[in-house]
């Protein structure tokens, strides 16, 4: 086993794990946030997007031990329990979400872009989304939820 301290949603941990262990594994398994999903687990859907670093990753490529250190946020890490965030509001709002597998991969890589790059041109953001792929929803809705939160991150850097 390996042991080793990180952050994640803001929270100091201690975590134990196999040497294999990749970083879904752990946070899903030791610690049950189970918003974070595991599709392809080939680096190819984009479905167990976190964010390490300020960077979005993918989880199922990343091997738990290489994030000592690092502050990890998962989807559960975005909102509060009452209240969504700007993002999974316009997501609720323009009905981006059928079943719901692709859809914390997509807040958690939006989220990152938008805090990076909140002035995001609809063409950046479709060359982003392109990373991760939604079976059902269609990208229409997916597209316009994300232009519309992107409202938000333009006022938080400015206010910043
Ligand atoms: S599960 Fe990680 S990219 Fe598909
Ligand atoms: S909402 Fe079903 S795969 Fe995207």
């Amino acid at each position: 086993m390996i042991s080793f301290d990180l952050t994640v949603n803001g929270q100091p941990r201690s975590a134990e794990v196999e040497p294999r262990a990749t970083l879904a594994d752990y946070l899903r398994g030791d610690l049950k946030l189970t918003g974070t999903h595991v599709g392809c687990a080939h680096g190819v859907c984009g479905a167990c997007t976190v964010i390490v670093n300020g960077q979005p990753v993918r989880s199922c490529l990343v091997l738990a031990a290489q994030t000592e250190g690092a502050e990890v946020v998962t989807v559960e890490g975005l909102s509060d329990p009452d209240q969504l965030s700007p993002l999974q509001a316009a997501f609720r709002r323009n009905a981006a979400v059928q079943c719901g597998f692709c859809t914390p991969g997509i807040i958690t890589t939006m989220h990152a872009l938008l805090t990076a790059e909140p002035d995001a041109s609809e063409g950046r953001i479709r060359e982003v989304l392109s990373g991760n792929i939604c079976r059902c929803t269609g990208y229409m809705a997916i597209v316009a939820a994300v232009v519309e939160a992107r409202e938000h991150y333009r006022k938080a850097q400015v206010e910043a």
